[in-house]
């Protein structure tokens, strides 16, 4: 009888063959830990449609951190709820603004134990609930960047590492990059939204951050998800403005273009694995439908897989917890 030429099985046979041939690894380091700051809150508020997910007061940011620098995560991600909401998203580059202060408070107890990166976006802060300014009926580009600038900036003051812009404004790295620079902050990093798509997987974050549009949708500035070109030129861009960090989002469902970043570009890559891909998950598994710490593992490994060096994902905590355990 005629035996198979190759036998792949072989690489197969034990976890410690496995082990040895295993090429993509996940650890803690590989995470960025989204962290939900509001202001004038009382008590960890739980988000309804995110389970295991709170918004948090400031005086409890600390600890939050503390609880995520334990686990080996070398950075976190903030988003802002602010009281005051305008049509000018005035809360958003206010020096004593609720991002700011926990930027602060972050940097004073943590120094460089922590690499702090915050969201750059105008929808939390503005009443329209866009995420850049609107002007009749039309979110208008130029008048936004000058906004987001100022935010970065403030940001830059509060101390802040990492300007993270999500708006998907034109322009809005080199803006950015040039505002930084002309107040003396040109060691402060952006890791830019390059392809963040209209999407329909961010709606529970519109819960956590109040932020659903009042008007219309996000059509005119997000990329389309049919288009794989229009994110690579993108991310194309966002390289030549001096971007230090590209990112794809959300993830899951955009591995390819994952995958296309890394072999096109050599720049950092990094992958939002965003809310709707962690409400999935966690609905399912209290269902009993699937296992979540097995579906948890797949899910960010393939990411990896694809090409991602580093993951902001809602399974920061847990999934570094059960990495520790294994
Ligand atoms: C706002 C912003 C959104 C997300 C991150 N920043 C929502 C949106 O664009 O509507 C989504 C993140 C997630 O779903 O986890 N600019």
């Amino acid at each position: 009888m005629s035996f198979p030429t190759r036998r792949l099985r072989r690489l197969r046979t034990s976890d410690k063959m496995r082990e040895l041939v295993q090429q993509t690894t996940l650890s803690p380091k590989d995470f960025i830990c989204p962290v939900f700051v509001q202001e004038d809150l009382k008590t960890r508020t739980k988000v309804e449609s995110m389970t295991e997910i709170e918004r948090l007061p400031l005086d409890d940011v600390n600890d939050e951190v503390g609880t995520i620098s334990d686990l080996g995560i070398p950075a976190i991600m903030l988003f802002g709820i602010p009281t005051q909401k305008d049509e000018a998203g005035t809360s958003a580059f206010d020096d004593n603004g609720i991002v700011q202060k926990a930027i602060s408070q972050i940097r004073e107890n943590f120094g460089d134990k922590m690499v702090i990166m915050a969201d750059v976006c105008l929808c939390q802060f503005t009443s329209t609930g866009h995420c850049g300014i609107v002007q009749g009926n039309k979110i208008d580009n130029d008048t936004s960047l000058d906004t987001l600038s100022k935010v970065a900036v403030s940001q830059a003051k509060a101390g802040v590492d990492t300007v993270s812009p999500s708006a998907m404004m034109d322009g809005q790295v080199a803006v950015i990059r040039n505002a930084l620079d002309d107040e003396g902050f040109s060691d402060v990093s952006i890791m830019s939204h390059s392809a963040k798509h209209r999407s329909n997987f961010y709606s529970p974050f519109r819960d956590a951050a109040e932020c659903a549009p009042k008007f219309g949708d996000r059509k005119t500035y997000q990329v389309p998800y049919t288009n794989a070109r229009e994110a690579m030129m993108e991310v194309e861009t966002d390289i030549n403005e001096g971007v230090d960090i590209v990112m794809i989002k959300p993830a899951l469902s955009y591995l390819d273009l994952i995958a296309e970043t890394r072999r096109r570009f050599n720049v950092p890559v990094s992958a939002y694995s965003v809310s709707g891909e962690y409400a999935l998950v966690k609905a399912a598994s209290q269902l009993g439908y699937v296992n979540e710490k097995d579906m948890t593992e797949e899910i960010l490994y393939s990411i990896k897989r694809a090409g991602a060096d580093m993951i902001v994902t809602y399974f920061a905590k847990s999934a570094s917890r059960f990495l520790q355990e294994s």
